[in-house]
């Protein structure tokens, strides 16, 4: 295990109701807020009434920017930066899935920055300091509601690109799972393979004796699978859309990675496509990654292969090899069990910009840890997911 600092500083209120502690929770931060939300999911399901009450109950001054789109743009952040520079803005309210939570993060870091937000994302500058973001999450899958990352697009120069920094964290989430009843199937189950993907990343490491890890990973990879299903099966199923609300946000907060060497290579590849065909993340990671897990399948990596099947799939052949492989397998089926499509073209991926979303893929000129990938190999794996 190596040697890790642990903080994970946000304020979680979790479970029913809890919006009744949002203007407690806004107070300790001023009283100027910017509301940032989505295309109206919001407004359908009623928190949009609910939030804009307690703006007035409390008196706080409100603004609004809404539209943000999956994928989210580099435009709304610049329009965001823009409000938060004419008000005075002391603290951004995001209510939404992980592209509104990650646009505010975004707008909260531009605010006080004198230059252009997406230099955070090139590693022209560095985030060094950004206005509190508190967050109401609206659908389990990216974690964005406990971490410190913000994932952005370009569409200028079609690229999507991550920053991370302790300064994004947010400083409270309100996590209510009735508010994910109204999530639709697919974007539950993308939701779900999103957080079994940020498992596999965190599990999937070179970094040997990390055995408390391994098993809080299984616990987490086990409640998708358990519940996945069931919330499609029962959409206001309280107990299923609980355990995969906290599964999204201790999946991708720290805790599994801590002491360990995560891959992230499937991410890479994923928003590389996401960034030139503007496809759903969790679709686009539950597609590559039982491709990424054959690809780096080998003697080397042979045992993480084999406990993951065993663990989390119950398989247990007398070959090593043929265990891990009907593990791989089992995770394919799994993802489509979900009804989600299992190959890139299935979602309007050619072959045509193979090249290019295998050079965009390239954050380093080797991506991945449990096997180091180079252009070449990321665009074998691009290429049998077509
Ligand atoms: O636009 P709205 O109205 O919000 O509708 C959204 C959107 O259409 C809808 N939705 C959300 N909650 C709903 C709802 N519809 C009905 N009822 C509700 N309660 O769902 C659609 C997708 O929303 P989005 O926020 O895009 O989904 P998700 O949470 O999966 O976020 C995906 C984005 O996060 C990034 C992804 O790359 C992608 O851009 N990621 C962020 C990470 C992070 N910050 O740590 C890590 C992840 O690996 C990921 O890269
Ligand atoms: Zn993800």
């Amino acid at each position: 295990m190596l040697n890790f600092e642990y903080n994970i500083s946000t304020r979680v209120l979790f479970g029913r109701g809890q919006i009744v502690n949002l203007g407690k929770e806004i107070t300790r931060y001023g009283k100027r807020v910017l509301l940032v939300y989505g295309s109206g999911s919001i407004k359908r399901f009623g928190l949009y009434d609910e939030i804009i009450k307690t703006m007035e109950e409390n008196s706080f001054v409100y603004k609004e920017l809404s539209g943000v789109k999956p994928n989210p743009r580099i435009k709304s952040v610049r329009s965001g930066v823009q409000i938060c520079r004419d008000h005075n803005i002391d603290l951004i309210l995001a209510a939404g899935g992980g592209s509104v939570i990650d646009c505010a993060k975004a707008i909260a870091a531009g605010a006080l920055y004198d230059g252009d937000p997406w230099d955070f994302f090139t590693r022209t500058a560095q985030v060094e300091k950004s206005l509190p973001v508190g967050s109401i999450l609206t659908l389990s899958a990216t974690g964005s509601e406990m971490n410190g990352n913000s994932v952005i697009s370009n569409e200028e120069t079609e690229e999507k690109l991550p920053v991370a920094s302790e300064h994004l964290r947010p400083k409270f989430s309100i996590l209510d799972p009735c508010y994910t009843f109204s999530v639709p199937p697919d974007q539950t189950a993308a939701g779900v393979a999103d957080i079994f993907s940020h498992v596999c990343e965190q599990y999937f490491s070179p970094v040997k004796d990390t055995y408390i890890q391994d098993r809080l990973a299984e616990a987490i990879f086990k409640t998708c699978v358990e519940y996945g299903p069931l919330a499609l099966k029962d959409p206001e199923h309280y107990i299923a859309r609980a355990n995969l609300m906290w599964a999204s946000s201790l999946g991708l907060n720290g805790l599994l990675g801590y002491g360990k060497m995560g891959d992230w290579a499937t991410h890479c590849m994923e928003h590389a496509v996401s960034a030139v065909y503007d496809i759903t993340h969790g679709v686009g990671l539950a597609i590559l990654t039982p491709h990424w897990m054959n690809y780096v399948l080998s003697d080397t990596t042979l045992e993480r292969f084999v406990n993951y099947a065993r663990n989390i799939w119950d398989v247990d052949c007398k070959d090593g090899m043929e265990t891990a492989k009907q593990g791989i397998e089992r995770t394919g089926e799994f993802f489509e069990s979900l009804d989600i499509p299992s190959t890139l073209g299935e979602v309007g991926v050619d072959d045509k910009r193979l090249d290019d979303m295998a050079g965009k893929s390239m954050l380093r000129p080797e991506i991945g840890s449990l096997k180091k990938l180079k252009v070449e190999d990321v665009r074998k794996i691009l290429q049998v997911a077509l």
